[in-house]
């Protein structure tokens, strides 16, 4: 054999033996739990044979605790590039067979690099969380090495898209890097994420709960936000990357992707024009209207169990990404709260960041009112949602389903904070307040004055009525300008097409400054 075969042999032999991590003991534990290892969970997720890996090679420098008699090539984490349906990104996967995937000096260092590259490139990174946290016996090297993901992950806000799968534990600080990410995925029964564990917990408060119960996927989709999309397995969960990617431009240099629409531009949607019930206090689900109006009814919905009054998620109009915020009369009658005010700001700013123009559908009867929400601050929460729809200079198209009452008429990108096409169906109402409550307002002395059950009822009806012929309609507003038209909802998909078509070169932007200072 010659030198140079066998020195190409040792790269294999070395390679080989890098692939296996942990050892094969390991991977096989793993796989027990129901879990993939990193590099399955990159191979899932990238198209075939397109992933380059970095630092393979790479070995800690840790000579506490005899851990220099104990190192294994990679460290514990595997980093390259690939391509996602032909679209470059960058991507690392914790390897929970190797330390238990916990984060040392060298670990972080090799996400640095993939992260230093994915914003030299431009392109999307991609975060795959699988590990018992900082390595013990690397001490504050390793701190410091959460600390500085950290700081890139800040830098690369609003430049890159950042994902993160969280497919195991995820606990303490590092939790801190995913939250600084634009989307989370957990899988269901097998990640958790907390700040601090079930048995500290216990010693600090007494209170007693378990992983599951403090920081499975379950709790922070339904009940912190935390995160963003759940799925039943890895596999869905990687699915959901790459489907989430399709969504969004490689930077915030780009514009959001178009692809070719297979569906009828022109498309008539008669369910639309009765899915308003006669009474205006009847819900009606408003996913059926997103569906009926954006290509292929093909939404992707992004915390669909948190905060469920308000809607969120991507879809397209004629190929092109939109972000869709829909009030749902479904839940809680689609009210305005303190969850759906900081989860709806939170995606308009995510939208407005990477150049993805916003589709608003309005059906809001107010904010919610009572201690509950004014102690937890609802007033700055609120003010949140406006402030990204005022700051968001991408193309907004908003179209008043029914109701539009109050404060929630000028945060849901109204035409006063710079809503550039702003319709209405001719079901909405678009007053200070709902007909009930002004007439409690207006005539309390007259209502108080009547004894008579029977009058007092018939009165205030027939000033409810009066009400709702003077404001609750689209046609006060339509005559200021405050609304560019009234349309007969079945025709709302290409009105909305359109709208966006006009918008394509839409250029505005903010007076210049640091930063602004959202009411966080
Ligand atoms: C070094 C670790 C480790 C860690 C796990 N291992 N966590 N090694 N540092 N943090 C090792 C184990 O010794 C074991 O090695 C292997 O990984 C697998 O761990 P097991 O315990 O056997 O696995 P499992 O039973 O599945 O339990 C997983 C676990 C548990 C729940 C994550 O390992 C655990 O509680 N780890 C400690 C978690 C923790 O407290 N981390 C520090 C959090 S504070 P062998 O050789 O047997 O395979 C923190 C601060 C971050 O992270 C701050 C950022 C700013």
């Amino acid at each position: 054999m010659s030198s140079n075969q066998g020195k190409i042999e040792e790269l294999i032999r070395l390679r080989e033996q890098a692939k296996l991590g942990g050892g094969q003991k390991r991977i096989d534990s793993q796989h027990k739990k129901g879990k993939y290892t990193a590099r399955e969970r990159i191979e899932m997720l990238l198209d075939e044979g397109s992933f380059e890996e970095f630092d393979m090679f790479v070995t800690h420098r840790c000579h506490n605790f005899g851990l220099e008699n104990d190192t294994y090539y990679g460290d514990g984490v595997v980093t390259g590039y690939g391509t996602v349906d032909g679209r470059l990104v960058y991507v690392f996967a914790q390897d929970f067979t190797v330390f238990g995937g916990s984060l040392s000096e060298t670990f972080a260092a090799k996400i640095c690099k993939v992260m230093d590259m994915a914003m030299k490139a431009g392109a999307p990174l991609i975060g795959i969380n699988d590990s018992g946290g900082a390595r013990i016996q690397e001490g504050v090297n390793s701190l410091s090495g959460y600390t500085e993901i950290f700081q890139r992950n800040i830098l690369a806000s609003g430049v890159v898209p950042q994902i993160s799968a969280i497919f195991g534990p995820c606990a303490g600080g590092a939790v801190y890097s995913p939250a600084l990410t634009d989307f989370i995925i957990m899988s269901k029964g097998t990640s958790y994420m907390f700040v601090t564990g079930p048995k500290v917990v216990k010693t600090v408060t007494g209170e007693e709960v378990n992983q599951e119960q403090l920081g499975g996927a379950s709790i922070h989709a339904a009940k912190s936000g935390v995160a963003h999309f759940v799925a039943d397995t890895e596999e869905d969960g990687v699915g959901l990357i790459r489907k989430l990617l399709s969504y969004l431009p490689q930077n915030n240099l780009e514009d959001a992707p178009l692809t070719v629409c297979t569906d009828d531009i022109d498309r008539l949607e008669d369910s639309l024009n009765e899915i308003i019930p006669d009474n205006p206090n009847k819900p009606y689900d408003v996913l059926e209207v997103i569906r009926a109006v954006v290509d292929n009814g093909e939404f992707l919905e992004s915390q669909s169990l948190f905060a469920p009054n308000i809607v969120t998620g991507f879809a397209r109009f004629n190929g092109q990404s939109v972000g869709i915020i829909a009030n749902q009369p479904k839940y809680l009658a689609g009210v305005l709260d303190i969850n759906a005010s900081r989860k709806a700001a939170r995606f308009v700013r995510f939208c407005d960041a990477f150049n993805i123009p916003i589709v608003t559908l309005v059906d809001v009867p107010g904010f919610l009112p009572g201690t509950a929400q004014e102690y937890g601050g609802i007033i700055i929460h609120g003010a949140k949602l406006l402030f990204a729809y005022g700051e968001a200079t991408v193309p907004k198209v908003t179209v008043i389903l029914r109701k539009a009452y109050g404060g929630a008429y000028c945060v849901m990108s109204s035409k006063h904070l710079r809503g550039d096409i702003n319709y209405a169906w001719p079901q909405a109402e678009i007053a200070v307040m709902g007909p009930a409550g002004a007439i409690e307002v207006l005539a309390s002395k007259e209502i108080a004055a009547i004894e008579n059950p029977e009058e007092k009822a018939k009165f205030m009806s027939e000033k409810e009525a009066e009400y709702r012929r003077k404001f609750a309609n689209p046609y006060v507003a339509a005559k200021y300008g405050y609304i560019d038209d009234v349309i007969e909802p079945r025709n709302t998909r290409f009105r909305i097409i359109r709208a966006l078509q006009s918008l394509a070169t839409k250029k505005l932007t903010n007076p210049a400054k640091k930063h602004s200072n959202i009411p966080l």
